[in-house]
Protein backbone atom coordinates (compact mmCIF):
# COMPACT_ATOMS: atom_id res chain seq x y z
CA UNK A 1 0.00 0.00 0.00
CA UNK A 2 1.19 3.07 -0.99
CA UNK A 3 1.26 6.67 1.09
CA UNK A 4 2.08 9.85 0.15
CA UNK A 5 5.62 10.99 1.20
CA UNK A 6 4.69 14.11 3.57
CA UNK A 7 1.73 12.01 5.39
CA UNK A 8 3.29 9.78 7.95
CA UNK A 9 5.38 12.26 9.34
CA UNK A 10 2.36 14.44 10.07
CA UNK A 11 0.93 11.41 11.38
CA UNK A 12 3.33 10.90 13.56
CA UNK A 13 3.40 14.23 14.72
CA UNK A 14 -0.21 14.39 15.60
CA UNK A 15 0.32 10.71 17.38
CA UNK A 16 3.20 12.12 19.43
CA UNK A 17 0.99 14.84 20.49
CA UNK A 18 -1.74 12.72 21.55
CA UNK A 19 0.64 10.49 23.74
CA UNK A 20 2.72 13.84 24.88
CA UNK A 21 5.75 12.33 23.48
CA UNK A 22 7.99 14.71 21.50
CA UNK A 23 8.32 14.15 17.89
CA UNK A 24 11.49 13.73 17.93
CA UNK A 25 11.81 10.36 20.14
CA UNK A 26 9.56 8.33 17.70
CA UNK A 27 11.88 9.97 14.57
CA UNK A 28 15.08 7.58 16.24
CA UNK A 29 18.63 7.11 14.47
CA UNK A 30 19.29 7.42 10.95
CA UNK A 31 20.35 5.53 8.15
CA UNK A 32 21.43 2.31 8.58
CA UNK A 33 20.92 2.28 12.06
CA UNK A 34 16.92 2.96 10.87
CA UNK A 35 16.28 0.19 8.22
CA UNK A 36 12.21 1.06 8.16
CA UNK A 37 12.00 -2.38 5.97
CA UNK A 38 13.74 -4.38 8.92
CA UNK A 39 9.90 -4.61 10.26
CA UNK A 40 8.45 -5.07 6.93
CA UNK A 41 10.06 -8.64 5.91
CA UNK A 42 8.41 -11.17 7.06
CA UNK A 43 4.51 -11.85 7.62
CA UNK A 44 4.65 -12.30 11.41
CA UNK A 45 6.24 -8.83 11.70
CA UNK A 46 4.34 -7.03 9.92
CA UNK A 47 0.70 -9.05 12.34
CA UNK A 48 2.98 -7.87 15.33
CA UNK A 49 3.40 -4.20 14.12
CA UNK A 50 0.46 -3.58 12.42
CA UNK A 51 -1.53 0.07 14.07
CA UNK A 52 -4.99 -0.98 12.68
CA UNK A 53 -7.27 -3.79 12.15
CA UNK A 54 -10.33 -4.32 10.64
CA UNK A 55 -12.98 -6.48 11.77
CA UNK A 56 -16.44 -7.27 10.61
CA UNK A 57 -17.28 -5.77 13.61
CA UNK A 58 -17.14 -2.46 12.18
CA UNK A 59 -19.37 -3.11 9.36
CA UNK A 60 -23.20 -2.09 8.66
CA UNK A 61 -24.49 -3.06 5.64
CA UNK A 62 -27.50 -1.02 3.48
CA UNK A 63 -30.37 -2.45 1.89
CA UNK A 64 -32.76 -1.26 -0.17
CA UNK A 65 -36.34 -1.96 -0.11
CA UNK A 66 -38.97 -2.71 -2.72
CA UNK A 67 -42.71 -3.76 -2.77
CA UNK A 68 -43.81 -7.30 -3.38
CA UNK A 69 -43.27 -11.21 -2.51
CA UNK A 70 -39.50 -12.89 -3.14
CA UNK A 71 -38.99 -9.52 -5.37
CA UNK A 72 -35.04 -8.95 -6.10
CA UNK A 73 -34.96 -5.97 -8.80
CA UNK A 74 -30.99 -4.83 -9.56
CA UNK A 75 -29.29 -0.97 -8.88
CA UNK A 76 -28.65 -0.90 -12.57
CA UNK A 77 -26.15 1.69 -11.27
CA UNK A 78 -24.79 0.04 -8.31
CA UNK A 79 -23.48 -3.71 -10.19
CA UNK A 80 -24.11 -6.44 -7.47
CA UNK A 81 -26.56 -4.34 -5.52
CA UNK A 82 -30.63 -5.29 -5.67
CA UNK A 83 -33.51 -3.65 -4.15
CA UNK A 84 -35.43 -6.44 -2.04
CA UNK A 85 -38.83 -7.03 -1.02
CA UNK A 86 -39.30 -7.34 2.89
CA UNK A 87 -39.39 -11.19 2.82
CA UNK A 88 -36.26 -11.19 0.95
CA UNK A 89 -34.78 -8.02 3.48
CA UNK A 90 -35.51 -10.70 6.38
CA UNK A 91 -33.02 -13.18 4.32
CA UNK A 92 -30.40 -10.98 3.80
CA UNK A 93 -30.33 -9.83 7.99
CA UNK A 94 -30.07 -13.69 8.37
CA UNK A 95 -27.19 -13.81 6.25
CA UNK A 96 -25.48 -10.57 7.72
CA UNK A 97 -25.96 -11.95 11.71
CA UNK A 98 -24.67 -15.35 10.72
CA UNK A 99 -21.43 -13.39 8.84
CA UNK A 100 -21.34 -11.46 12.22
CA UNK A 101 -22.07 -8.01 10.66
CA UNK A 102 -23.76 -6.08 14.09
CA UNK A 103 -26.30 -4.06 11.76
CA UNK A 104 -27.87 -3.41 8.94
CA UNK A 105 -29.42 0.34 6.91
CA UNK A 106 -32.83 0.13 5.44
CA UNK A 107 -33.74 2.57 2.27
CA UNK A 108 -36.93 2.03 1.21
CA UNK A 109 -37.68 2.42 -3.11
CA UNK A 110 -41.61 3.10 -2.48
CA UNK A 111 -44.11 3.03 -5.25
CA UNK A 112 -43.43 6.77 -6.97
CA UNK A 113 -47.83 7.08 -6.68
CA UNK A 114 -47.23 7.57 -3.28
CA UNK A 115 -44.58 10.37 -3.18
CA UNK A 116 -46.47 13.61 -2.57
CA UNK A 117 -45.37 17.51 -1.27
CA UNK A 118 -45.97 16.75 1.54
CA UNK A 119 -44.03 13.34 2.07
CA UNK A 120 -47.54 11.82 3.69
CA UNK A 121 -45.72 8.29 3.35
CA UNK A 122 -42.87 9.30 5.65
CA UNK A 123 -45.17 9.53 8.67
CA UNK A 124 -47.43 6.29 7.82
CA UNK A 125 -46.53 3.75 10.45
CA UNK A 126 -47.53 0.93 7.56
CA UNK A 127 -44.74 2.12 5.60
CA UNK A 128 -42.12 0.14 4.20
CA UNK A 129 -39.55 0.28 5.96
CA UNK A 130 -41.29 -0.27 9.29
CA UNK A 131 -43.06 -3.24 7.48
CA UNK A 132 -39.31 -4.32 7.11
CA UNK A 133 -38.20 -3.48 10.81
CA UNK A 134 -41.09 -5.19 12.57
CA UNK A 135 -40.63 -8.44 10.29
CA UNK A 136 -36.55 -7.94 10.89
CA UNK A 137 -37.00 -7.37 14.27
CA UNK A 138 -39.32 -10.68 14.60
CA UNK A 139 -36.29 -12.93 12.69
CA UNK A 140 -33.65 -11.42 13.37
CA UNK A 141 -33.58 -9.93 17.08
CA UNK A 142 -29.71 -9.61 17.52
CA UNK A 143 -29.04 -7.82 14.80
CA UNK A 144 -28.89 -3.83 14.74
CA UNK A 145 -31.50 -1.62 12.40
CA UNK A 146 -30.73 1.77 10.87
CA UNK A 147 -33.16 3.69 9.49
CA UNK A 148 -32.81 7.04 7.59
CA UNK A 149 -34.47 10.05 8.67
CA UNK A 150 -35.44 12.24 5.49
CA UNK A 151 -37.76 12.72 3.45
CA UNK A 152 -36.38 12.42 -0.22
CA UNK A 153 -37.78 8.82 -1.05
CA UNK A 154 -41.18 10.20 -0.24
CA UNK A 155 -41.41 13.71 -1.82
CA UNK A 156 -42.18 14.32 -5.52
CA UNK A 157 -39.12 16.53 -6.33
CA UNK A 158 -36.70 14.08 -4.27
CA UNK A 159 -35.85 16.90 -1.50
CA UNK A 160 -34.55 15.76 1.65
CA UNK A 161 -37.23 18.54 3.02
CA UNK A 162 -40.50 20.27 2.37
CA UNK A 163 -40.34 22.63 -0.68
CA UNK A 164 -42.46 25.80 0.28
CA UNK A 165 -42.08 28.85 -1.74
CA UNK A 166 -39.12 27.65 -3.66
CA UNK A 167 -37.32 27.21 -0.70
CA UNK A 168 -36.38 23.68 1.64
CA UNK A 169 -38.20 24.92 4.68
CA UNK A 170 -36.32 23.83 8.17
CA UNK A 171 -38.55 23.90 10.28
CA UNK A 172 -41.86 22.44 8.97
CA UNK A 173 -39.33 19.86 7.85
CA UNK A 174 -37.99 19.19 11.25
CA UNK A 175 -41.70 19.07 12.48
CA UNK A 176 -42.41 15.86 9.81
CA UNK A 177 -38.77 14.18 10.79
CA UNK A 178 -40.01 14.06 14.17
CA UNK A 179 -43.11 12.67 13.14
CA UNK A 180 -40.99 10.40 10.79
CA UNK A 181 -38.11 9.39 13.86
CA UNK A 182 -41.09 8.14 16.39
CA UNK A 183 -42.81 6.02 13.87
CA UNK A 184 -39.59 4.57 13.20
CA UNK A 185 -38.92 4.17 16.68
CA UNK A 186 -42.14 2.73 17.19
CA UNK A 187 -41.68 0.13 14.50
CA UNK A 188 -38.75 -1.30 16.58
CA UNK A 189 -35.40 0.95 14.79
CA UNK A 190 -32.70 0.61 17.13
CA UNK A 191 -30.74 3.58 14.93
CA UNK A 192 -32.33 6.76 13.84
CA UNK A 193 -30.15 8.39 11.65
CA UNK A 194 -31.12 11.85 10.21
CA UNK A 195 -29.73 12.74 7.20
CA UNK A 196 -31.42 15.68 5.88
CA UNK A 197 -29.08 17.78 7.26
CA UNK A 198 -32.23 20.37 8.79
CA UNK A 199 -30.59 22.44 11.58
CA UNK A 200 -31.38 21.67 14.91
CA UNK A 201 -32.89 18.63 13.95
CA UNK A 202 -31.36 16.22 16.55
CA UNK A 203 -32.36 18.22 19.75
CA UNK A 204 -35.95 18.08 18.27
CA UNK A 205 -35.67 14.40 17.45
CA UNK A 206 -34.09 13.43 21.01
CA UNK A 207 -36.67 15.53 22.35
CA UNK A 208 -39.52 13.59 21.41
CA UNK A 209 -37.64 10.53 22.22
CA UNK A 210 -37.55 11.14 25.40
CA UNK A 211 -40.87 12.24 26.10
CA UNK A 212 -42.30 9.45 24.27
CA UNK A 213 -40.48 6.83 26.52
CA UNK A 214 -38.13 6.26 23.70
CA UNK A 215 -35.03 6.72 25.79
CA UNK A 216 -32.80 4.22 24.21
CA UNK A 217 -33.10 4.88 20.65
CA UNK A 218 -29.69 5.95 19.52
CA UNK A 219 -29.41 9.08 16.92
CA UNK A 220 -26.82 8.55 14.54
CA UNK A 221 -26.63 11.95 13.23
CA UNK A 222 -25.30 12.47 9.44
CA UNK A 223 -23.35 15.20 10.87
CA UNK A 224 -20.62 16.15 8.25
CA UNK A 225 -23.13 15.58 4.97
CA UNK A 226 -21.69 16.96 1.98
CA UNK A 227 -23.57 18.17 -1.32
CA UNK A 228 -22.22 15.39 -3.01
CA UNK A 229 -22.00 13.80 -6.81
CA UNK A 230 -21.34 10.39 -5.49
CA UNK A 231 -24.33 9.95 -4.46
CA UNK A 232 -25.44 9.49 -7.89
CA UNK A 233 -26.10 5.85 -7.79
CA UNK A 234 -28.10 5.72 -4.20
CA UNK A 235 -30.97 7.85 -6.34
CA UNK A 236 -31.21 5.44 -8.84
CA UNK A 237 -31.52 3.07 -6.02
CA UNK A 238 -34.24 4.84 -3.67
CA UNK A 239 -36.33 6.62 -7.31
CA UNK A 240 -34.69 9.87 -6.85
CA UNK A 241 -32.89 9.81 -9.96
CA UNK A 242 -34.42 12.53 -12.37
CA UNK A 243 -36.72 13.87 -10.10
CA UNK A 244 -34.76 16.33 -8.36
CA UNK A 245 -34.97 19.59 -8.53
CA UNK A 246 -32.15 21.76 -8.07
CA UNK A 247 -29.48 21.02 -6.02
CA UNK A 248 -29.09 19.88 -2.02
CA UNK A 249 -26.55 22.76 -1.62
CA UNK A 250 -29.03 24.98 0.53
CA UNK A 251 -28.79 21.87 3.10
CA UNK A 252 -25.98 19.40 2.54
CA UNK A 253 -22.37 21.37 2.81
CA UNK A 254 -19.93 22.45 0.48
CA UNK A 255 -17.08 20.06 -0.74
CA UNK A 256 -14.67 23.53 0.34
CA UNK A 257 -15.15 23.58 4.08
CA UNK A 258 -13.36 22.11 6.79
CA UNK A 259 -14.09 23.75 9.65
CA UNK A 260 -17.91 23.88 9.20
CA UNK A 261 -17.39 20.32 9.57
CA UNK A 262 -16.28 20.34 13.21
CA UNK A 263 -19.17 23.14 14.19
CA UNK A 264 -21.89 20.57 12.67
CA UNK A 265 -20.69 17.68 14.62
CA UNK A 266 -20.39 19.91 18.01
CA UNK A 267 -23.85 20.99 17.25
CA UNK A 268 -24.98 17.36 16.91
CA UNK A 269 -23.38 16.00 19.61
CA UNK A 270 -24.84 19.34 22.55
CA UNK A 271 -28.27 18.56 20.85
CA UNK A 272 -27.89 14.52 21.72
CA UNK A 273 -26.37 12.43 18.85
CA UNK A 274 -25.06 9.01 19.67
CA UNK A 275 -23.05 8.51 17.42
CA UNK A 276 -21.95 11.49 14.50
CA UNK A 277 -20.86 10.31 10.80
CA UNK A 278 -18.78 11.96 7.75
CA UNK A 279 -19.83 11.19 4.77
CA UNK A 280 -18.83 10.47 1.52
CA UNK A 281 -16.04 8.87 2.66
CA UNK A 282 -13.19 7.97 1.06
CA UNK A 283 -12.96 11.95 -0.85
CA UNK A 284 -13.84 13.29 2.88
CA UNK A 285 -10.70 11.52 4.81
CA UNK A 286 -9.33 14.63 6.44
CA UNK A 287 -13.23 15.19 7.94
CA UNK A 288 -12.93 11.92 9.36
CA UNK A 289 -9.86 12.29 11.18
CA UNK A 290 -10.54 16.09 12.05
CA UNK A 291 -14.46 14.59 14.03
CA UNK A 292 -12.45 12.08 15.44
CA UNK A 293 -9.14 13.79 16.61
CA UNK A 294 -11.50 17.05 17.93
CA UNK A 295 -14.43 14.75 20.14
CA UNK A 296 -13.24 11.30 20.68
CA UNK A 297 -17.22 10.39 19.92
CA UNK A 298 -18.14 7.16 17.85
CA UNK A 299 -17.57 8.13 14.50
CA UNK A 300 -19.27 6.73 11.89
CA UNK A 301 -18.20 6.98 8.08
CA UNK A 302 -20.17 5.97 4.83
CA UNK A 303 -18.45 4.53 1.34
CA UNK A 304 -21.26 5.86 -0.60
CA UNK A 305 -22.52 4.55 -3.67
CA UNK A 306 -20.44 6.36 -5.84
CA UNK A 307 -17.45 5.03 -4.43
CA UNK A 308 -19.16 1.59 -4.64
CA UNK A 309 -19.81 2.18 -8.37
CA UNK A 310 -16.31 3.78 -9.01
CA UNK A 311 -14.53 0.62 -7.92
CA UNK A 312 -16.86 -2.11 -8.75
CA UNK A 313 -16.81 -0.81 -12.35
CA UNK A 314 -12.82 -0.51 -12.54
CA UNK A 315 -12.68 -4.12 -11.07
CA UNK A 316 -14.98 -5.25 -13.83
CA UNK A 317 -12.94 -4.13 -16.29
CA UNK A 318 -9.90 -5.75 -14.97
CA UNK A 319 -8.37 -2.33 -13.72
CA UNK A 320 -8.26 -3.40 -10.46
CA UNK A 321 -8.15 -5.73 -8.04
CA UNK A 322 -11.63 -5.87 -6.67
CA UNK A 323 -11.11 -7.59 -3.08
CA UNK A 324 -8.12 -5.94 -2.80
CA UNK A 325 -9.52 -2.69 -2.87
CA UNK A 326 -12.14 -3.32 -0.93
CA UNK A 327 -10.06 -3.97 1.80
CA UNK A 328 -7.52 -1.15 1.63
CA UNK A 329 -10.53 1.40 1.44
CA UNK A 330 -12.04 0.23 4.56
CA UNK A 331 -8.90 -0.17 6.47
CA UNK A 332 -8.52 3.39 5.14
CA UNK A 333 -11.48 4.50 7.31
CA UNK A 334 -10.50 3.00 10.09
CA UNK A 335 -7.26 4.43 9.74
CA UNK A 336 -8.44 7.74 9.69
CA UNK A 337 -10.61 7.00 13.29
CA UNK A 338 -13.38 5.64 12.09
CA UNK A 339 -15.24 3.09 14.50
CA UNK A 340 -17.30 1.95 12.20
CA UNK A 341 -18.45 1.87 8.17
CA UNK A 342 -21.49 1.67 6.09
CA UNK A 343 -20.84 0.37 2.97
CA UNK A 344 -22.04 -1.74 0.37
CA UNK A 345 -19.57 -3.75 0.34
CA UNK A 346 -20.30 -5.22 3.61
CA UNK A 347 -21.34 -8.97 2.90
CA UNK A 348 -18.20 -9.54 0.56
CA UNK A 349 -15.79 -7.64 3.08
CA UNK A 350 -17.40 -10.18 5.89
CA UNK A 351 -16.56 -13.14 3.42
CA UNK A 352 -13.55 -12.05 2.51
CA UNK A 353 -12.15 -10.81 6.66
CA UNK A 354 -13.25 -15.08 7.42
CA UNK A 355 -10.73 -16.21 5.22
C1 LIG B 1 -30.79 10.87 1.53
C2 LIG B 1 -29.59 10.03 1.51
C3 LIG B 1 -28.65 10.00 0.50
C4 LIG B 1 -27.74 9.02 0.83
C5 LIG B 1 -28.12 8.47 2.06
N1 LIG B 1 -29.27 9.11 2.47
C6 LIG B 1 -28.58 10.75 -0.78
C7 LIG B 1 -28.66 12.20 -0.80
O1 LIG B 1 -28.51 12.89 0.20
O2 LIG B 1 -28.92 12.71 -1.89
C8 LIG B 1 -26.58 8.66 -0.04
C9 LIG B 1 -26.05 7.30 0.11
C10 LIG B 1 -25.21 6.83 -1.00
O3 LIG B 1 -24.92 7.54 -1.98
O4 LIG B 1 -24.80 5.67 -0.93
N2 LIG B 1 -31.08 11.59 2.64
Amino acid sequence: MTVPKDKPVSLRTERAKRSGAAAETTKGPGFPATRMRRNRRTDWSRRLVRQTSLSTDDLIWPIFLIEGARARTPVAAMPGVEQLSVDLAVKAAEEAAALGIPAIALFPHIDPSLRDEAASEAVNPGNLVCRAVRAIKAAVPEIGIVCDVALDPYTTHAHDGLLIGGEIDNDRTVEILIQQALIQAEAGCDILAPSDMMDGRIGAIRAALESNGFVNTQLLAYAAKYASAFYGPFRDAVGSAGRLKGDKLSYQMDAANGDEALREVALDIAEGADMVMVKPGLAYLDIVWRVKETFRVPTFVYQVSGEYTMLVAAAERGWLDRERVILESLMAFKRAGADAILTYFAREAAKLLKR
